[in-house]
């Protein structure tokens, strides 16, 4: 399958997610932090899931002072939260926020580039863990408030190295290959409901943590910062998107 680009001369409404809840995971940081900021700038509420509070924190009060819709604040390490975990989290945004219209898994992990042969174990199971049993069960706990929705969609977040596989990347690139398909079953199963679509996102090259982690010797000024590349989340998440599901979108 190959990846789709949302139209180049997409621009999106100011106003363009005014009273969706939409929750991002691994907001605090990186990709997140700039979709999340993006996200609140076209008027979602946004709920802001990561590991780190103060980091959370730091978004949190970005939004609020740039006149954002409130966003809602949830800590939880993926790594070591469980199934009861998430759904204690779907019943506090039911309680709370009284519905939800998107999901964005975008927290990941990179692990350790390491040959197969000598992959840790401990450190296989927790990418793994971070990178999909996390978005899997988080979509599961989710989906009930998800097709309630008017109109709803979940991102994944997919990378070059699950489409195609790269000697060293071991779990990140498994599990990216796995999201990629928990996307693709996902899609096919609410292809019928008219108003869930769901789809991946590749960011490629981005000025983060992990991809410094990833490339130590690759100059960060030469790739975009997380910023520059918000506009297919947001055109993927709100209405101008409305029929198109189970594709996977590349950044630009
Ligand atoms: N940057 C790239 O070039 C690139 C390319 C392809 C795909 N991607 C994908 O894009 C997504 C975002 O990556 P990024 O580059 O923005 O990386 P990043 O700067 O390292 O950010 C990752 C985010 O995930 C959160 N996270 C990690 N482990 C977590 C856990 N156990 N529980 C909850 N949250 C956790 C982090 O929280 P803390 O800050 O608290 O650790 C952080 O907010 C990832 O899925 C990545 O695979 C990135």
């Amino acid at each position: 399958m190959s990846s789709k680009q949302i139209p180049s001369d997409y621009q999106p409404a100011p106003e363009l997610l005014a009273g969706r809840r939409i929750l991002v995971t691994g907001a605090g940081d990186g990709i997140g932090r700039a979709v999340s900021l993006a996200l609140a700038g076209h008027g979602a509420t946004v709920i802001l899931l990561g590991r780190t509070v103060h980091k959370l924190e730091a978004v949190y009060d970005q939004i609020v002072d740039a006149g954002f819709p409130q966003p809602a604040l949830y800590p939880l390490n993926l790594a070591g939260a469980a199934p009861d975990d998430y759904q204690e989290l779907a019943n506090r945004v039911d309680a709370e926020l009284g519905g939800l219209e998107g999901l964005v898994h975008n927290a990941g992990i990179l692990g350790s580039l390491s040959p197969l042969l000598h992959y840790d174990e401990a450190e296989w199971m927790e990418v793994m863990q971070v990178n999909l049993n996390g978005a899997f069960f988080l979509t599961r706990a989710c989906l009930p408030l998800l097709e309630q929705a008017a109109d709803a969609a979940i991102l994944f977040t997919s990378s070059n190295v699950g489409f195609r596989g790269r000697a060293y990347w071991g779990a990140y690139a498994v599990s990216k290959f796995a999201s990629e398909g928990l996307m693709q079953v996902l899609a096919d199963e609410v292809e019928e409901s008219g108003t869930l679509r769901v789809n991946s996102i590749n960011p490629g090259r981005v000025r983060t943590g992990m991809r410094a982690a990833a490339y130590p010797a690759e100059d960060p000024q030469s790739l975009p910062a997380p910023e520059e590349i918000v506009m297919p989340y947001l055109y993927l998440l709100g209405p101008d998107s409305h029929g198109i599901n189970g594709q996977a979108f590349d950044c630009g």
